[in-house]
């Protein structure tokens, strides 16, 4: 018998409902979670204001450096960077503005990948991401592609932003995230394009709920052979 880890992949642009789908997927089969744009981002704080993208070997030494924790508890995921609770921090749209940044480098992206496969632990992985399908888990069991239009997306940003009461302007938001798409989909390496063996869902009309149901149908033909 294998004792290969399955994996799930959940690729997709920014604000696509890509990490609460994961979350719920996750919780429902009890298998382990990577949230490979929290890396991205963790970096881009450790990297401090304004970093250097031309100075590649520091943001390569940063990359295998930074002291992460994940500390599940009651109130949900925690993240740690050597040692101080950045969880709110690492989600502010500066943050991902840089993370992308970041990101384009590619000395980067391979310093991280090892950190992303370590993630792969019983009874199972499900991963969300840009490339989690094409290149950190490119024989997962199942890749799953959501999309939705860019206006759709900052909608649900802005709404996920202004629960936490943090105040946004939505045509500001997105142009932000069409940005960051475009930076995201055009970089030489790893660039955000569904898997060629992945199964594309467009979330534009669907509320989260029909999501999560049509994921678990995918899961369940393609898994759990039910
Ligand atoms: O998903 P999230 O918005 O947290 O990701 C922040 C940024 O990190 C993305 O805009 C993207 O540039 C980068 N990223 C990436 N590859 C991944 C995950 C995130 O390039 N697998």
């Amino acid at each position: 018998m294998s004792d290969k880890v399955p994996v799930i992949t959940l690729d997709g642009p920014s604000g696509v409902g890509k990490g609460t789908v994961c979350l719920w997927l996750a919780k429902t089969l009890g298998w382990h979670i990577l949230d490979s744009g929290s890396l991205y981002r963790l970096l881009a704080l450790s990297a401090g204001d304004r970093p250097d993208l031309d100075d590649v070997s520091q943001l390569v030494e940063f990359a295998e450096n930074m002291g992460i924790e994940y500390v599940s508890s009651e109130a949900g995921l925690r993240i740690y960077l050597d040692g101080e609770d950045v969880s709110e921090a690492i989600r502010s749209e500066a943050v991902g503005v840089w993370a992308s940044k970041i990101a384009a480098v590619p000395e980067v992206r391979q310093a991280l990948l090892d950190k992303q496969r370590n993630f792969a632990r019983a009874p199972g992985l499900v991963a969300d991401g840009r490339d989690m399908g094409t290149t950190v888990f490119p024989d997962a069991e199942l890749k799953i592609f959501l999309t939705a239009s860019a206006e759709e997306r900052a909608k649900r940003r802005c709404k996920q932003l202004k629960d936490k009461g943090v105040s946004v302007n939505l045509s500001e938001l997105t142009v932000e995230l069409k940005e960051r798409d475009e930076r995201d989909s055009t970089r030489s390496v790893s660039p955000l394009v569904a898997a060629e063996d992945a199964i594309v869902i467009d979330t534009t009309d669907l509320d989260i709920e029909q999501v999560c149901s049509r994921v678990m149908q995918l899961v369940e033909q393609r898994l759990l052979k039910v």
